[in-house]
């Protein structure tokens, strides 16, 4: 079944194109990957989806209904929630009241004690759950970006849009990261997941989609995708072989 439904997405910013006629699908219960060079587009793909940013063209579905119009708070309630590229905790915050903030503001509404509780149960999903008392302004790259997930995770969605969770962890943090990823998934969840390691990227996804200056270069499976001739050679320079990054 398809959940979200990108068509035609044009996006400028004044002079700027940012993006130019996307489409872009993504079914209950899969992992889509978001590939392209810096400045293709990602990251505002991903905006205009979850809604901070209205496109200029185009439409979005979402189970089955236009929200190419709807504010972002609206999509969040109607199950999707979205991460940072760089992360934005509440610094004075603990771990724990981050996400319970989430909580007590997403579609469930919770009250500020189940909201804590729900915090804690959402933090061990992630592996921080013994994290939960620390202020949020001492956490390391890696904690940030893990609670990052578990803010979003606090909405619980029914599709989670992740701008480069991975980016900068140790090889040992990022498989963590691409198992806590590959378990949501497995829990129901639709996942479009932007990174810049094409590997990690081929090795999750059940699709990929090659944006290139705002537009859609390439989409399908990761193995084929990565074969693609267009793809190596305006995503990769050519001279790269994607399957070794
Ligand atoms: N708020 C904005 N105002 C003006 N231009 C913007 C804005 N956001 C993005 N752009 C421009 O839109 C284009 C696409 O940017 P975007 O951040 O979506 O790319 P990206 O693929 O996520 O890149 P990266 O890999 O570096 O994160 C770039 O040319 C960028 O400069
Ligand atoms: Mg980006």
């Amino acid at each position: 079944m398809t959940l979200l439904h990108c068509t035609d997405v044009t996006k400028r910013f004044g002079g700027v194109t940012a993006l130019d006629g996307v489409g872009l699908e993504v079914s209950a219960g899969e992992i889509v990957g978001l590939v392209g060079p810096n400045g293709s587009g990602k990251t505002t793909l991903l905006s205009s989806i979850a809604g901070s940013l209205p496109v200029t063209a185009g439409t979005i579905t979402f189970a089955g209904k236009d929200i190419t119009r709807t504010p972002p708070h609206r999509r969040a309630h109607a199950g999707i929630s979205r991460t940072f590229q760089v992360p934005r905790p509440l610094e004075s915050f603990t771990v724990a009241e981050n996400v319970a903030t989430a909580c007590m503001f997403g579609r469930h509404a919770l009250a500020r004690t189940t909201a804590l509780e729900r915090a804690v149960s959402v933090l061990d999903r992630v592996g921080l759950a013994g994290h939960a008392e620390r202020a949020t302004a001492a956490l390391t790259l890696h904690e940030r970006k893990f609670l990052e997930i578990a803010r979003a995770l606090a909405l619980d969605p029914q599709l989670i849009l992740l701008d480069e969770v991975l980016g900068g962890l140790n090889p040992a943090e990022a498989t963590a990261g691409m198992e806590l990823i590959a378990s949501l998934r497995d829990a129901g969840m639709a996942v479009i997941y932007i990174e810049h390691n094409v590997k990690a990227v081929s090795t999750l996804a059940d699709r990929m989609y090659v944006l290139s200056q705002g537009r859609n270069l390439a989409s399908g499976a990761p193995a084929e995708v990565l074969n693609d001739p267009k793809v190596i050679s305006a995503y990769l320079g050519g001279a790269v072989d994607a399957r070794s990054q």
